[in-house]
């Protein structure tokens, strides 16, 4: 069964894996996929670049007639493939955007409607769309093998930070997505991830990097303070792409609801540094304490247990083999 893959933000992190996890050896899956290079580049796609079953245009999601002319180059091949699937992983992401209350909603909200929309017309099969654990706001733990999709929510309000503009966005999308397959128009999930990180990652500000490339650059490191307590978890590229193909291969589980995907493999952000720091052979580490970031949860502790259930997903990579492939490569860039 061939499939025809229509991928927004595919340079970003998770865009960047579904290539390389889509189009395998011998695949006769072909993917239309776009992207602005808003925090990413072509460089993370360019082992596919050559490839024929990757079609790449640099294309701005909130861009009328870019998306007009992306439809109909979906159109013109939808009939040559079995199946066609949209993946939404187009996003305004980064910590630092989060507050920024009109470009996450245009491009996270308004941009995540008009990609459903086209998915719908042109009979795409399947929707799927990356919402994020931050949704889960301030109630983002507990002490029973983590929050579950049906949780209620508690979530910080523009009177505490204007930071969850966010994840409120985010979490309008679940609704549309509900909606959608409600309604009978597609088959759809929402994926809400908890911290992904890439060895390849291009964003210096993510915690990761960020730590192993202050210690490369200045020998040690500045946690804002809420680090002296914070906790994580950290779900592996390679992972949030998995859980995307398998959701996507499960049409039973395509019923318009929301799926947790994180791995349980929890730590504090200062071991977090040790590690880093001992992996990279430093014995006594310099870590310091600046700044306060505000509505932002202690830990973050997800229960998967629902898309263990309905898929054979498990994540792959632990975080310290990740943490190697992540040291390996930032210390080759210097
Ligand atoms: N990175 C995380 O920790 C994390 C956590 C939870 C959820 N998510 C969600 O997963 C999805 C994928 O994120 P990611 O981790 O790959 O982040 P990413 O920033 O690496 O990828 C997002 C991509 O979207 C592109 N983009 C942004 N605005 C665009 C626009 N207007 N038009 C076209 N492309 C645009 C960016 O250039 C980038 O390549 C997003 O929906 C994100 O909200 C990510």
């Amino acid at each position: 069964m061939s499939k025809l893959y229509a991928i927004s933000g595919v340079t970003g992190m998770t865009g960047n894996e579904l290539v390389r996890q889509i189009l395998v050896e011998g695949s006769t899956d072909h993917i239309l996929g776009f992207d602005n290079f808003y925090a990413s580049s072509i460089e993370t796609v360019s082992d596919h670049i050559d490839d024929e079953r990757f079609e790449f245009f640099e294309y701005d999601l909130n861009d009328a007639a870019q998306m007009e002319d992306f439809e109909s180059r979906v159109r013109a091949q939808a009939g040559d493939y079995d199946e066609v699937i949209y993946i939404n992983c187009a996003a305004v992401v980064h910590t630092e955007h989060f507050y920024h209350v009109y470009e996450t909603f245009e491009t996270n909200v308004e941009g995540m409607n008009n990609f459903l929309q086209q998915a719908i017309r042109v009979g795409a099969g399947k929707y799927i769309n990356c919402s994020t654990s931050e949704v889960y706001s301030m109630n983002s733990w507990n002490e029973n093998g983590g929050v579950k999709e049906s949780d209620y929510l508690t979530m910080a309000v523009a009177e505490h930070s204007q930071r969850t503009s966010y994840a409120t966005g985010k979490l309008l999308t679940e609704f549309f997505m509900k909606d959608a397959v409600d309604e009978g128009r597609i088959k759809g999930c929402s994926i809400r991830f908890a911290n992904v990180y890439s060895k390849d990652e291009r964003y210096p500000k993510h915690i990761i990097p960020f730590i192993i490339n202050s210690f490369r650059d200045h020998g040690k490191v500045v946690l804002l303070e809420n680090s002296r307590r914070n906790r994580r978890t950290f779900l592996n590229n390679y992972d949030s792409c998995s859980a995307v193909l398998a959701l996507a291969a499960t049409d039973s589980a395509l019923d318009g609801t929301v799926y947790n995907v994180a791995t349980d493999e929890e730590i504090s952000i200062i071991d977090l540094a040790k590690l880093c720091a001992k992996k990279m052979g430093i014995d006594d580490p310099v870590i310091e304490f600046s700044g306060y970031r505000a509505s932002d949860p202690e830990r973050r502790l997800l229960s998967t247990e629902k898309i263990r259930t309905r898929t054979a997903w498990k994540p792959a990579v632990t975080l310290e083999k990740g943490l190697d492939e992540c040291i390996s490569n930032y210390l080759k860039q210097a």
